[in-house]
């Protein structure tokens, strides 16, 4: 039996009624765009996060781009982010005609290393966003101190991070405004794409609602250049039902993350670093290891599949060549690019397979490393043996 890297047909089987109900609910309405699905959805998530206001819509990358133009970033402004992040991220800056100005990340948490973002700023910084990968808050209070030090915004990029805390405050709630995505496979899922837009700010929940209908005040007059990027209904139902599991299923998670600790422990593998200050969700469950390539083959072929989260740095990407960055600008991105494994980590994930998992793992062989230097420890070498 496969285990898949993301299976969301188990979870589909495990909320059935609810799930079909809801989406019996917006059929026999006609709710499907916007209506009282997408209200009740908006109030629920903002009360999820603490915060004062939620604005559904289409994705996280719409989340991002329209905090980008509520906050008026424009042409030549310039927006600080990790360059290890999810694309998506840096596109809602490009989108903008501004500039992404990337910072290499921690070597342990894989957040973007804030050690790194003063020596970024110039007179055209007007954004540091702050991205919570793989379900770890960033470290917010530095974050937010150089900020507030050079009177620039922070936007926070919660895409991968539903229900974290940043010392007991969850985060999207610490930045002017922040993103979430509910793309299917995110802890918080729809059954397409969805994002929200959540801020305490009254004037951005008005101008992000403005810029998903059109840029619309009121039916037929236009006074933003808006776009159509809006939650449906049958999103927000899902959604809605989805919620209430949230934060047992981020608890499963996490007893899932502390499974793999356990069995990996005495394996040679750099393991995800978790702050004492923060609650992971476990989005991903990233390790490091020097042969990963032949990992990732060897576990395929026992039917564990799993992804790279990310396997190209973004000053590699084609679409910023023109930036004018090169390699070892970003040594530790550059050097995690090449070694990092996620591995399937969902609530529905059984004993048994995390246990087919950690057999794998030791079946691979890492126990030898112990007595063998990383250097004479790859596939090239005389001395490779797998277990
Ligand atoms: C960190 C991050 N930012 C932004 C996005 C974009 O979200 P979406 O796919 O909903 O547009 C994602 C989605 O994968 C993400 O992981």
């Amino acid at each position: 039996m496969q285990i898949n890297f993301v299976d969301l047909n188990k979870q589909y089987n495990l909320i059935k009624p609810e799930i079909d109900d809801a989406i019996q609910r917006v059929i026999k309405n006609s709710s499907f765009i916007g209506g009282e699905e997408v209200n009740a959805f908006e109030e629920e998530f903002a009360r999820y996060c603490d915060a004062n206001y939620c604005a559904g819509v289409n994705s996280g990358t719409d989340a991002l781009k329209f905090i980008c133009m509520a906050l008026e970033i424009k042409e030549g402004d310039e927006v600080i982010l990790p360059v290890n992040t999810f694309i998506a991220t840096a596109l809602a800056v490009s989108s903008m005609g501004a500039i992404p100005v990337f910072v290499d990340c921690e070597d342990d948490t894989f957040n973007i290393d804030t050690e790194k973002i003063e020596e970024k700023i110039t007179s055209r910084t007007k954004a540091i966003i702050a991205v919570h990968l793989y379900g770890q808050s960033a470290e917010m209070d530095s974050i937010l101190s150089i900020a507030q030090r050079h009177k620039i915004y922070v936007i926070e990029d919660a895409c991968q991070a539903h229900g974290a805390f940043y010392k007991n405050r969850r985060v999207g709630t610490f930045a002017i405004a922040s993103a979430f995505s509910f793309y299917p496979g995110k802890n918080l899922g729809a059954y397409g794409d969805g994002g929200a837009v959540i801020t305490n700010d009254a004037c951005i929940t008005e101008k992000i609602k403005k810029l998903r209908e059109y840029g619309q005040e009121e039916k037929y007059v236009h006074t933003e250049r808006g776009t159509n990027s809006r939650l449906d209904g049958l999103q927000a139902a899902i959604l809605r039902v989805k919620l209430k599991y949230l934060d047992a299923w981020n608890e499963k998670r996490k007893n899932m993350a502390a499974c793999y600790y356990d069995s990996f422990k005495e394996l040679q593998i750099k393991l995800p670093e978790t702050r004492a200050d923060r609650n992971h969700v476990f989005h991903l469950f990233v390790i490091e290891t020097d042969n990963r390539d032949e990992l990732l083959q060897f576990l395929k072929q026992k039917g564990i599949y799993c992804g790279i989260h990310y396997p190209v740095p973004l000053h590699f990407q084609g679409v910023y060549s023109e930036l004018g960055y090169k390699a070892g600008d970003f040594p530790v991105s550059e050097t995690s690019a090449s070694r990092i494994l996620s591995l399937p980590i969902y609530p529905e994930l059984k004993e048994e397979e995390i246990n087919r998992i950690k057999n794998a793992f030791n079946e691979f062989g890492f126990n030898k490393r112990h007595w063998r230097s990383l250097s004479a420890f790859d596939s090239q070498s005389p001395f490779f043996c797998r277990g």
